[in-house]
């Protein structure tokens, strides 16, 4: 079934889906990127030619290769064009407002169309509970940045056909990516693991036992590439409070999961991250 897939639409130039369209592009497919919000398409469009010229920079890519990559991608905001062999969705960490995409997808694709989500968090089942063909639906969970990491989650629901998570796991190698099948319990894999990495941070800091740089610099000394911090700042606050708040939901309120009041207030707040300018830090 890969041989069938020639174009991929990404739902969402947010964090994910700039890298996920990036990385499709630069594997040969044409790719449709879209948004709600014309600021984010733009958006989208620079930081994929930055991130392709810094490429060159670290001789991974040649400059025909960034041209051939970018000629690849339409930017669009008319979900008309959200027509192709595989959609992927990186929108909103929210169910009702994930499904109703969905529903709208299938509207406007074949039933051939493969249709999957980049969730971190949320049930593959539950997302695609009455679709009208939920075996052709399939978690495809990349992680941050999706143009540099490596690892890709494949998520079978309930009803996802085999074909269609096998597809998709080559797709992923085609994308350079190293896939890992995964069932769907919440969390999947690397996030229920992780969770706990950004839950205690916070509940150090809750607590008054150090300081949000002090926490970072210790973990970093010890060997992390990041604090749970400065991980957050480029995650997006938002989006990983909604994780968080959907894992501690998924496990019955259990509470080692509990969603932090430090962490609401910054996102009640606006105070994103990275991409906002200012979350647990200040970014020029
Ligand atoms: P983001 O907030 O950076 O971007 C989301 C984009 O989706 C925004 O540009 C927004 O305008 C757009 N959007 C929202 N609702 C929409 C709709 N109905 N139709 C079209 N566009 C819509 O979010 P981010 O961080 O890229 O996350 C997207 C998804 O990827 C979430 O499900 C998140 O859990 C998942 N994810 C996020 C990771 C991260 O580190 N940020 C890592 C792996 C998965």
């Amino acid at each position: 079934m890969l041989d069938e897939i020639s174009s991929v639409a990404v739902v969402g130039a947010g964090t994910m889906g700039q890298g996920i369209a990036q990385i499709s592009a630069f594997a040969g497919y044409n790719v449709v990127l879209y948004d709600l919000e014309e600021s984010a398409l733009q958006k989208a469009e620079q930081i994929i030619a930055s991130n392709l010229s810094k490429g060159i920079e670290r001789g991974k890519l040649t400059k025909e290769q960034k041209a051939d990559t970018l000629n690849r991608i339409t930017y669009s905001d008319d979900d008309k064009s959200l027509v192709a062999d595989i959609v992927i969705e990186a929108i909103v960490e929210n169910l009702d407002v994930k499904r109703s995409l969905f529903k709208r997808l299938e509207e406007l694709n074949s039933e051939k169309t493969i249709l999957a989500t980049n969730t971190s968090s949320i049930p593959i089942t539950r997302i695609g509970a009455g679709l009208n063909n939920p075996e052709r639906f399939v978690g495809m969970h990349f992680f941050n940045p999706a143009h540099i990491m490596k690892l890709v989650e494949v998520i079978s629901g309930a009803a996802t056909s085999k074909e269609v998570a096998n597809t998709v796991y080559e797709l992923a190698n085609k994308l350079s990516k190293v896939p890992v099948m995964a069932a769907d319990a919440p969390g999947f894999i690397v996030n229920r693991v992780a969770r706990h990495f950004y839950v205690e941070g916070l509940k150090v800091l809750e607590e008054g036992v150090c300081d949000v740089e002090g926490i970072d610099r210790l973990i970093e000394s010890s060997g992390f590439r990041m604090g749970p911090f400065r991980l957050m700042d480029l995650i997006g606050v938002d989006t990983n409070y909604s994780v968080t708040e959907s894992m501690f939901n998924a496990f019955h309120q259990d509470s080692k999961f509990r969603p932090s009041r430090i962490q609401q207030q910054k996102v009640d707040a606006g105070h994103h991250g990275r991409k906002s300018k200012k979350g647990f830090y200040t970014y020029d």
